[in-house]
């Protein structure tokens, strides 16, 4: 009994000592979190904060905010800029060419579009680098479509949820026309203006407004097989094109009546910097195994410099 007491006795001592020493050579979790938290502490700019005051936003919700404007921009999906926010432009855009380009990737689909670009009419292309890039939204880019059979370095799948009912970002989405690499940050300048923003305002973080220019990623790019030498139908007109590209004004009603833009014509007589200096477009080829890359120097944001490409 003695014995076994003094074992017990010596066996507490060890351990408080082996604490003692985690505690001295780790530190307590405490501390580690103060730390964390100090670092963490975001100063805004001076320009930021007129920007806070202009759109009135609530001081406690500042530091939120202006992190998710300065992150990385990265593709959110069509559904995203629908939310609470654009519903009669989402509703427009599923009825739209655009909202339905991942299912001419499909095989029997525009049997003879295809045929006449000896394109294989009974081949499947929905998992086609190449096609991917022009058909669906953020391919091969932060945040953008992954297709079927996309899996993470440990073999998890992640390839892209498609549902038919609520078309995504395996079409070609809002974000592939109004934005250099996706619209995660530009969105909460949205919401923290409550729509109350300039055209510069929001270009800063990653919208554009080159609207002509911006087509020319797909429409008359080097690389689409659907080129006015083959049909006069691809001949590419922006001020005709740019009317189908989601009439909005059909879909409004009592639901998203709110959400209807109080500051659009008066942004409309402003000249934004991308419209002055419209940004490059991307080039990109098909490597030796068989994935997509861009080539260096032609993307409109460069994610490590934060800078944007204007055309030369
Ligand atoms: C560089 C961008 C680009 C690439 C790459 C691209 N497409 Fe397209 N595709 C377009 C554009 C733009 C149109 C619409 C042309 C128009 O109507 O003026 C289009 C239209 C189509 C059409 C409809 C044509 C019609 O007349 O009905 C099919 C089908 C199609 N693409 C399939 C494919 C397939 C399959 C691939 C891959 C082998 C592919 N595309 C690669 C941009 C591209
Ligand atoms: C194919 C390109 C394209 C796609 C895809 C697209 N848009 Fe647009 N969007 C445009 C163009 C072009 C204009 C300007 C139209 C004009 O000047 O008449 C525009 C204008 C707008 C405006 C008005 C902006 C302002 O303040 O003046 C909103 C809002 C908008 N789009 C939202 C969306 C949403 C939401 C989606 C996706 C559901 C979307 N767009 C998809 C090309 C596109
Ligand atoms: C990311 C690639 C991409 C971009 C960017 C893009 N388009 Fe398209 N566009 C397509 C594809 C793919 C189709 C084919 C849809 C189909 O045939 O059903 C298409 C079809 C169209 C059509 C329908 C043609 C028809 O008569 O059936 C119009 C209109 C159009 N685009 C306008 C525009 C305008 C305007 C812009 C720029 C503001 C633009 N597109 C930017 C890929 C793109």
């Amino acid at each position: 009994m003695e014995n076994r007491e003094w074992k017990m006795g010596r066996f507490v001592k060890v351990l408080s000592l082996v604490l003692v020493s985690l505690v001295l050579v780790f530190g307590t979790g405490i501390e580690a979190d103060a730390k964390k938290k100090k670092k963490k502490k975001i100063e805004l700019t001076a320009e930021e904060t007129a920007m806070f005051d202009k759109w009135e936003v609530k001081p406690k919700k500042r530091a939120k905010t202006v992190k998710k404007m300065r992150k990385k921009p990265k593709f959110v999906g069509a559904v995203k800029c629908n939310g609470s926010c654009h519903d009669a432009y989402y509703q427009a855009w599923i009825k739209s060419p655009h909202g339905n380009t991942f299912n001419l990737l499909k095989a029997g689909i525009r049997k003879e579009a295809k045929e006449r670009v000896k394109l294989d009419p009974e081949k499947d292309y929905t998992t086609t680098p190449l096609c991917l890039r022009c058909h669906t939204t953020g391919y091969r880019q932060k945040g953008g479509f992954k297709p079927a059979g996309s899996k993470s370095k440990k073999g998890k799948d992640t390839a892209s949820k498609i549902d038919p009912e609520e078309p995504n970002k395996e079409q070609v989405g809002c974000e592939m026309c109004h934005s250099v690499a996706g619209g995660s940050q530009f969105r909460a300048v949205m919401k923290a203006s409550k729509g109350n923003f300039t055209k510069a305002e929001t270009e800063q973080y990653g919208q554009r407004w080159d609207y002509a220019n911006v087509c020319t990623r797909c429409h008359t790019h080097k690389n689409t097989p659907f080129k006015p030498e083959v049909h006069d139908k691809y001949k590419f007109n922006f001020e005709e094109r740019k009317l189908k590209v989601h009439k909005f004004e059909d879909y409004w009603n009592e639901d998203n009546a709110d959400q209807k833009l109080e500051k659009k014509d008066e942004r409309a007589k402003q000249v934004g910097q991308t419209e002055k200096t419209p940004l490059s477009i991307e080039d990109f080829r098909i490597n030796d195994k068989g994935k997509l890359k861009f080539i260096k120097g032609t993307k409109p944001y460069n994610s490590k410099k934060k800078t944007f490409n204007y055309k030369k």
